[in-house]
């Protein structure tokens, strides 16, 4: 029987996951078929149960269900632990589940990797201090930047943030209006692209060679790095390659196989045009 995948959410029709996973399949020649999924709100277990039951063998979960997937699992990765929400489950060969968050290396490895862009001894910006931002923390301070600041509009969420993850590298919290200096990579990881609002920040946070990453991405330049743009920066990159990257990082956990990502990012990239 062929092995199935799929990613859940709802909505999901936009999802670009069957199309990522279905390239990775291809390439590595794995005999896998990989769904999107629409789940009801209150049907994320049964649905699951179901899955699994069926021939199901790893999801990927997407809003507004990783903290049903965080209670659903029966064992974390410890960068899931830490993040105390899952976007990828896979089924053991036990029966029992275990929970993973690939967003994290997803994101560092996009920005490091495919942008060559070093985090390590660097000053870094974390806007926001949501479900999004608290996946991707470990990952970074792994990488042990100089400074790791999180600005958010309700200031106590960065500081539970931080003090959540004071004991992997050098965190702080901060208001956006008490920002000081200026930084060498800003992370956008608030969902304010979304209604095509800006974070609160400063041009003053912003040299020519700070580098711009917002975790969405759309088909235009988001509104956060198009600021960035008319400020003067040259690098504002969008969360489409790290959209690639932590599918890649699911595939690896599901397959034992890490598949190649670039030109899956260059065909996505190609299609937005
Ligand atoms: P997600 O799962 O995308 O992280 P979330 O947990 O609801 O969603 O978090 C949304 C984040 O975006 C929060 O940090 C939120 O700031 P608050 O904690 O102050 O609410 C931030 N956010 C959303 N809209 C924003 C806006 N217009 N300006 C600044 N920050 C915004």
């Amino acid at each position: 029987m062929t092995d199935l995948y799929a990613v859940v959410g709802n909505p999901i029709g936009h999802s670009k996951s069957p199309q990522i996973h279905s390239a990775f399949a291809a390439q590595t020649r794995q005999d896998l078929l990989y769904t999107a999924q629409l789940v009801p709100l209150d049907s994320f277990e049964l649905a699951l149960d179901k899955f699994f039951k069926h021939g199901g063998c790893g999801v990927n979960v997407t809003v507004p269900f990783k903290e049903n997937a965080w209670r659903y699992a029966d064992e974390f990765t410890p960068r899931a632990q830490r993040a105390q929400a899952v976007n990828t489950l896979k089924k053991m060969s036990d029966g029992r589940i275990l929970a993973d968050n690939t967003d994290g290396v997803g994101l560092v490895r996009d920005l490091t990797v495919n942008h060559g862009v070093t985090i390590t001894g660097k000053r870094i910006l974390l806007l926001g201090a949501g479900g999004a931002v608290r996946g991707v923390l470990q990952p970074i301070l792994e990488q042990q930047p100089a400074e790791l600041i999180i600005a958010n509009r309700t200031l106590s969420k960065a500081e539970i943030l931080a003090a959540d993850f004071a004991d992997l590298g050098n965190i702080k919290a901060a208001a956006f209006d008490a920002l000081d200096g200026s930084f060498d990579v800003i992370i956008n990881g608030t969902s304010a692209s979304l209604s095509g609002d800006l974070p609160p920040l400063s041009p003053a946070v912003l040299t020519a060679g700070t580098v711009c990453y917002d975790m969405m991405y759309s088909t235009q330049t988001t509104v956060f790095n198009q600021w960035a743009l008319d400020h003067g920066v040259t690098k504002a990159i969008d969360g489409l390659g790290m959209l690639v990257e932590q599918a890649a990082e699911a595939f690896a956990l599901w397959r034992d196989v890490r598949p190649e990502t670039a030109t899956v990012i260059t065909v996505l990239r190609g299609e937005r045009r």
